[in-house]
Order: C-alpha cells, then structure tokens, then sequence
C-alpha cells in the first residue's frame, strides 16, 4: 500500500479536502506547523481512517506561539492516530536573526519527542550541520523530510536512526544530486511524501499537490533503482509503519 509520510492537509487548501483525502488509495500522515494547522490535524485523524498525524510547530511560526501551544501537542499525544512531532526543525533560508529562539522551540520540541518515546518529523532547510549536531544529541528516531543535503549528510543522518525523506523534487529536472542519493543509499533508509499541497511531481509541477501524487515519487525510485515499483511501495510502506509504530 502506498504511504504518503508527509503532507498536510488543511481546509483552505483545497476545495474539497473531504474528496483529496478519499481520492487518496493508501495512507497519509498529516503534519502540523502550528496551533491552527494542528488541531486540523487532530480532527482529520479523528474523521478519517486512513490519515495519521503528527503535531509540532514549524520553524517559521514562531511569532505566534505561547506555553499552550506546547500543551496541546502534548495533551494530544495519547491519540493512538497521533504518531510523532513535526513538523518542526531549522529555517536559516529567509532570516538568520531568531537562530538561537527556533533552536530554543527545536530543543522543547525534542525533549517532547523523546520523553513520549514518539519519532520526529524534521525540517531543516539552509541549516543541515546545526541540524545534525542538535539531533545528535538525542537518542531519537524521525525522517528528515524532504531531504536536500549530500550523500555524505544523508548517511550520517541513517546512521543516527533517520529516514530520508524523499518526495517530488526527485522527479525535477535539476534534481541530479539527490538522483544519486537515492541510487546510493538503500530502500530501507527512504520514505516518500508529497509535502503537499506543495511541490507537486513531474509532471504536475506547479500544480497543487495532493497525496495520491506520492505514486510518481515511487515510480521515479524505481527507475533510479532499476527495481520495480511494487517492491519501493511495498518497502516504503513498511519502513513507515516501522518508523511510526503504525497500529494498522
Ligand atoms: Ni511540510
């Protein structure tokens, strides 16, 4: 069956959320970014069978949170559909000026991860070493979600315990880097996503993305790796349950 281990899924992001989440032949799991984002998530999880959920607040949304943001995440976590914290992570892409504060949130966000024995959903864009130097410090599983370091990073993240995250911008033009990634590095250490409702595969870039696209993901792993795609959806299934502790 097909898992698509990272999307979110929001009301206003669709016209029809109801029609994408039934559209979708497999599971989801949902991430949340912030206090909006994740309590949808916690009603979806509770509406649909086949959407899982993760709760966390993202890089990018600090400005809004307070003490009960952290709370809800936590009071949540006894929801057998609530299956890990992200997405949370390092953004030094548009601003480096709050680095300390979101490695602060990172920090929080770990030690709720670890002490609720929960895997993690980690982003991490332009601040791949301060990501890998905090996650080391931590004895905890999680995927590094749309994964876009080297090989070299890609490993040692495996190494730790990490899945890598890998969703449509395998299938871009200009993607060759992470083409040889997903050659060298084995089906067990990936899991696929969409990210949804962004970054939407060839050939529906630019379009938006929904979770039954997670497919051409699969079909591009099994090109790269010369194997066919029922084994990468089989495989990737079963790294997912595993990661996730999925109760089928
Ligand atoms: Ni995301």
């Amino acid at each position: 069956m097909l898992i698509d281990t990272h999307c979110h899924l929001s009301y206003s992001d669709y016209e029809s959320l109801d029609a994408v989440i039934k559209n979708m032949d497999g599971l989801m799991i949902a991430s949340g970014c912030d206090d909006k984002t994740n309590n949808e998530v916690i009603d979806i999880v509770n509406k649909y069978d086949n959407v899982y959920g993760t709760l966390g607040i993202h890089p990018e949304n600090l400005n809004d949170i307070t003490l009960e943001s952290f709370k809800n995440i936590i009071d949540n976590l006894n929801n057998p559909k609530i299956v890990g914290i992200g997405e949370i992570g390092l953004d030094y892409h548009y601003t480096k000026d709050n680095v300390e504060y979101q490695k602060e949130v990172f920090k929080k966000q770990l030690d709720i991860a670890k002490k609720y024995n929960m895997p993690v959903v980690i982003h991490s864009r332009d601040a791949i070493k301060d990501t890998y130097d905090i996650l080391k410090e931590y004895n905890i599983k999680g995927s590094i979600h749309c994964f876009s370091s080297s090989l070299d990073m890609a490993k040692k993240f495996i190494k730790l315990g990490y899945k890598i995250g890998i969703g449509g911008v395998l299938t871009f033009k200009n993607s060759e880097k992470l083409k040889d990634i997903v050659r060298n590095i084995s089906l067990n250490d990936i899991l696929i996503e969409t990210d949804s409702p962004y970054l939407a595969p060839e050939p529906l870039r630019g379009q938006r993305n929904n979770p039954s696209n997670v497919y051409l993901v699969a079909k591009k792993i099994s090109e790269l790796k010369n194997i066919d795609i029922d084994i990468v959806i089989k495989q990737t299934f079963e790294n997912a349950c595993e990661l996730f502790d999925l109760k089928l």
